[in-house]
């Protein structure tokens, strides 16, 4: 932390917001003192931007706290306020879509056709049995059946849970067990790297193990030949195509689950996280808006996937709250070229880019000329988020992608904010290379030191949120003694992001990265602990211990130190390439190590606990920390001169 810190320290470049944008932003320097004066009454007033069926009695019920609900006894449904009004309001033949597929193929949708397709959507899953309260398990590819399946989940206030579609069989089989969910909505299968890749195989894999599922629909997109099990398969287009285009939408309470979305925490176990309904809806637009300054001829687009918080919030809930046109896309920036991505921009006269900072460092390592092939001046407000956006990707994105115009707003949250907590608003802030700045109106955020006071300005600690807010979760699904925890229990009264951050000399707030075992690989989230449970399941595997090293791509990587079983250790190099895909099995290719070095022993302290510093240094060939209290210090030497580092990635 010591080292990202001072080089923080040197960072003094400063980009003033455009004036124009400035004069006609939807947010001003006074939203800032508005909110500062009534936190609640501020929130109401965002609240008041969607539509409910009824309005709330009070806003906050903080008297079970950390158990809040939002917006007590208001009535309104998510999908009524993403679609409904927007058509009653007479935009039904504005765009809600622009989706492009991998191959090329395109797919133009309005806000009416949107509509009509979730109603018969609604209308299928009815027809299915799902009621209010039942949970529906998607795992699908990038298609616009994704959000058409989420939104009908939403409408019959139904909570859903997404799973990455890169997960394995395995994962997918313990979140469907997890939240009990009895249907699966899937497809055959989506393009990647220009080639179909396979999703019913996992489905099928998983459901040997859920009993319970009723049936799986199946979206058609590649055309790949499919297993099919009679009376629980059934076709999407089939089941769905038939329905009536007419659905009304039933009004539910404010705090109606609206999803549940696994991460990574520090134990094994995904925790799921909650989130209902009024409150998210309300954060999620207010700051979709906001922060990336939307206006309604805007094109947006956020280039992650519908499988991770992100793509919830600010591909499905926040756009379309907000009756904003979105691009979304299906495959890889590399496919069939490097330049695609800067190809739809152009294409699609792209206005606001949202996107992470691992894709910004792979682009800078292809080099600046291939987008300078492509017109890019439609983009006007660029954003990251994921990882803390390093001081060079930055100016690299605002410089070579926004023309040196547009200002970049690195936005904070997670996927237990819901939605962005802290980030800089283009039209106010000075934009300052790797600082996410401040907490938005509304959001109270500090920093403090091992005993919870606040640390001043110049000095670093922990992130922690002191108020509730709107978008916040509600509990983990089943557990809410994990959830007290996990995140109220570090500082008392007050929610333990596990992020490290520091406050600089005019206050603002830089990540410094994870205090805790999880790693953040390209922006996303895994836990030390789940891949070590991945690997030593594995009966060639004595131990484990895993680490995230510093990685100039992805952030972080996946480094993991292996003690293989007696027979199995003369075989390192082969025992590291099936470690490997052992590990894609059961969690999924994203969580795949870098790097299995196979030692024979591992580092620890005289109580037994794995040093994981060290192995941090040795991942990151750093010079040896302090060993004294290592059991036996030779431990570390034998590791460095013994390693082998078989299996690098490279067939991923
Ligand atoms: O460590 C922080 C990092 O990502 C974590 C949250 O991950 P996840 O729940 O998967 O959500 C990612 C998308 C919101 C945080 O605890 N993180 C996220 N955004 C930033 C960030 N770190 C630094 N700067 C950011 N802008």
């Amino acid at each position: 932390m010591s080292e990202a810190l001072s080089n923080l320290l040197r960072e003094d470049r400063r980009f003033p917001p455009p004036a124009e944008l400035a004069a006609a932003a939807n947010v001003t320097k006074e939203t800032y003192a508005e909110a500062d004066a009534d936190r609640i009454a501020f929130w109401e007033k965002q609240a008041r931007r969607l539509h409910w069926d009824r309005e709330w009695d009070e806003a906050l019920d903080w008297s079970k706290a950390p158990f809040a609900k939002w917006f007590v006894g208001g009535r309104i449904n998510a999908a009524y306020n993403c679609l409904d009004r927007h058509v009653e309001a007479g935009n039904g033949d504005k765009v809600a879509y622009h989706w492009e597929g991998e191959p090329g193929d395109t797919r133009t949708i309005t806000y009416a056709e949107l509509l009509r397709e979730v109603s018969r959507a609604a209308n299928a899953l009815t027809e299915l049995g799902v009621r209010a309260g039942d949970r529906v398990a998607i795992y699908m590819p990038m298609i616009p059946e994704t959000v058409v399946a989420m939104l009908a989940c939403a409408r019959l206030g139904a909570p859903h849970t997404v799973v990455f579609g890169g997960f394995s069989a395995s994962a997918l089989r313990d979140r469907i067990q997890d939240c009990d969910a009895r249907i699966v909505i899937t497809s055959d299968g989506g393009y990647r790297r220009g080639a179909p890749s396979a999703l019913k195989p996992q489905v099928d894999q998983a459901l040997t193990e859920c009993p319970d599922v009723r049936n799986v629909l199946v979206v058609k997109r590649t055309d790949q030949d499919v297993e099919w099990t009679e009376g629980r398969d059934l076709w999407w287009h089939e089941a769905v195509d038939k329905q009536s285009d007419q659905h009304t939408a039933e009004f539910f309470d404010a705090e109606q689950p609206l999803y549940v979305m696994y991460t990574s925490g520090t134990t094994g176990k995904p925790k799921g996280i909650l989130h209902t309904t009024g409150g998210y809806l309300t954060q999620v637009a207010w700051t979709h808006w906001a922060v990336f300054d939307a206006k309604p001829d805007d094109i947006y687009w956020t280039a992650a996937d519908i499988g991770w918080v992100t793509g919830h919030s600010y591909i499905v809930y926040g756009p379309l709250a907000n009756g904003v046109t979105s691009v979304m896309y299906e495959g890889t920036p590399d496919t069939p070229h490097r330049g695609r991505w800067w190809e739809l921009i152009a294409k699609y006269g792209v206005s606001i880019l949202y996107c992470a900072p691992t894709a910004i460092r792979t682009f800078m390592k292809w080099g600046e000329d291939i987008p300078a092939d492509f017109d890019l001046s439609s983009l006007r407000v660029l954003g990251s988020v994921g990882e803390p956006i390093n001081p060079e990707a930055y100016v690299w994105y605002r410089t070579y992608i926004g023309g040196g115009r547009t200002p970049v707003v690195d936005t904070w949250w997670q996927t237990e904010t819901g939605g962005m907590m802290i980030t800089p608003l283009p039209g106010v802030a000075d934009g300052k290379p790797g600082a996410a700045m401040t907490p938005l109106p509304g959001i109270s955020a500090e920093v403090v030191d091992d005993a919870g006071n606040a640390v001043p300005n110049g000095a670093g600690g922990y992130l922690v949120l002191t108020e509730p807010w709107p978008a916040m979760l509600r509990t983990l699904w089943g557990d809410d003694q994990r959830y007290v925890d996990t995140y109220w229990s570090r500082f008392e009264g007050r929610y333990f992001a596990g992020d490290g951050a520091k406050k600089d000399d005019d206050g603002d707030i830089w990540l410094l990265g994870r205090v805790d075992d999880v790693m953040n690989v390209s922006g996303h989230r895994l836990s030390t602990t789940e891949i070590e449970s991945a690997l030593v399941s594995h009966p060639n595997v004595a131990e484990a211990a895993v680490v995230g090293a510093t990685d100039p791509t992805t952030g972080q990587a996946v480094v993991a130190f292996v003690i293989l079983r007696g027979s199995a250790a003369a075989s390192g190099e082969q025992a590291a390439k099936e470690l490997r895909n052992h590990v894609a099995a059961e969690i999924g290719p994203i969580a795949k190590p870098r790097q299995i070095l196979v030692v024979e022993e591992l580092p620890k302290t005289r109580s037994g606990k794995i040093m994981r510093r060290l192995l941090r240094d040795v991942a990151e060939n750093r010079e040896l920390g302090d060993v004294t209290t290592l059991t036996d210090s030779s431990v570390m030497e034998l590791i460095r001169t013994n390693l082998s580092t078989p299996g690098a990635a490279d067939d991923d």
